[in-house]
């Protein structure tokens, strides 16, 4: 749209439009090692028209994160298809971006910027990268030992209720919150408006572990359909909150239908009311327990790969911090780390329940 009106408008002053004047680069991230340089081409396509006039200049975030050997370059010297190299080096650990501004003239510039990531170590970049797999496969994982036990006992006594129907909201919003990110194209465009340079959040293993974990605890829920549970219900307190999450997900919907929020804040609404079921759905199983004097008909397989996705998750968000020397992410947005040691907490006094507390009654009322 802006493309097609600029060069109509344009057309009518000169013989060239704005849309085959567009300067590019040949990748947006560039990943190197500290002390090494790179180069990065700003690809100037081959009908590019050298009337421009003015200059680009690239500027960068973080100087003493990596410098660059070319900072102005005349948009009139330019040759079409001809790039132009420029070197990268890399002078601490840590990310910057580089991005550009030009003076007056009739070429887009604006995708003219790349994020440059510095890291100290390459053995450590494999090692996290590892680790994501190895939590991501715990995660998903530990929706089985739960729905074997139950199988097995042909019985859901002593699971939660409260804690299944928080999980399933928890869970369905956050699919929603990755799907929507990544599959509609309008909430795309929101996100790389408001986040210019930002990329997007979310990745293909995002989706699939929120999706299989709707499908497993969906699964989990229907067996308390079939198997016995006794009295077991919802209890009323959680009725309540699970409304209140309800109502307040769909006026959210309802009014970034009206247009008054965006799209994206209503993804971060439905992300928001999956952190707080996050910090709350253990309760109820924790209680529960306490109750019964008894883990049983709770699975602690459940909890003790839980436990290990969140160490792992945290361990990985410490070696990172360490390469890229960015500890700010962890301690400056406290959300990720923090509900990651929670919910190991939580997994922890699980445990002491499950293997101190009311170890002798594990194996009654099988
Ligand atoms: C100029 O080149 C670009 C990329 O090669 C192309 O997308 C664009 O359509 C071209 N413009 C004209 C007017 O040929
Ligand atoms: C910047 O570095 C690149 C790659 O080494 C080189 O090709 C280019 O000529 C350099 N540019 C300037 C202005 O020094
Ligand atoms: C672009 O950046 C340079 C260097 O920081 C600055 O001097 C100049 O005023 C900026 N120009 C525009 C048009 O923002």
């Amino acid at each position: 749209m802006y493309c097609q009106a600029t060069s109509l408008l344009v057309l009518i002053l000169v013989k060239a439009s704005i849309c085959d004047n567009i300067l590019s680069v040949d990748q947006h991230d560039v990943t190197l090692k500290l002390h090494e340089s790179k180069t990065v081409y700003i690809i100037v396509p081959n009908n590019f028209t050298t009337i421009n006039q003015g200059s680009l200049n690239l500027l960068i975030q973080h100087s003493d994160i990596a410098s660059i050997n070319l900072t102005n370059i005349e948009l009139s010297s330019l040759f079409p298809g001809e790039n132009v190299p420029i070197s990268i080096q890399a002078n601490g650990a840590g990310k910057t971006d580089v991005y550009s501004n030009s003076t007056q003239n009739l070429a887009n510039t604006e995708d003219v910027y790349f994020r440059v990531t510095v890291y100290k170590a390459k053995g450590l970049g494999t090692l996290s990268t590892i680790i994501g797999w190895i939590y991501f496969v715990a995660w998903s994982v530990s929706f089985y030992p739960q729905a074997y036990i139950n199988w097995k006992r042909k019985s859901v006594i002593g699971l939660n209720f409260d804690f299944l129907s928080l999980n399933i909201l928890g869970f369905i919003l956050y699919s929603v919150f990755n799907l929507g990110l990544y599959f509609i194209p309008e909430i795309r465009a929101e996100y790389s408006a408001r986040y210019p340079r930002g990329l997007n959040p979310v990745q293909v293993n995002d989706i699939f572990f929120a999706v299989h974990a709707v499908i497993l605890t969906g699964f989990t829920i229907i067996q308390c359909f079939i198997y016995d549970r006794a009295d077991q219900r919802v209890s009323i307190t959680a009725r309540v909150i699970l409304s209140v999450f309800g109502i307040f997900i769909i006026i959210s919907a309802f009014i970034a239908y009206f247009n008054v929020i965006h799209w994206l804040d209503f993804l971060y609404y439905c992300s928001y009311v999956k952190l707080t079921i996050t910090l709350i759905k253990y309760i109820p199983q924790a209680f529960m327990n306490y109750r019964r004097k008894s883990t049983s008909g709770w699975s602690i397989g459940n909890i003790l790969l839980d436990f290990t996705g969140g160490t792992l998750s945290m361990l990985q968000m410490i070696l990172n911090a360490y390469n890229y020397d960015d500890w700010v992410s962890i301690f400056g947005d406290p959300t990720k780390f923090g509900l990651g040691l929670f919910s190991v907490a939580f997994d922890i006094f699980f445990m002491f329940q499950h293997y101190l507390f009311y170890r002798h009654s594990r194996y009654e009322d099988k």
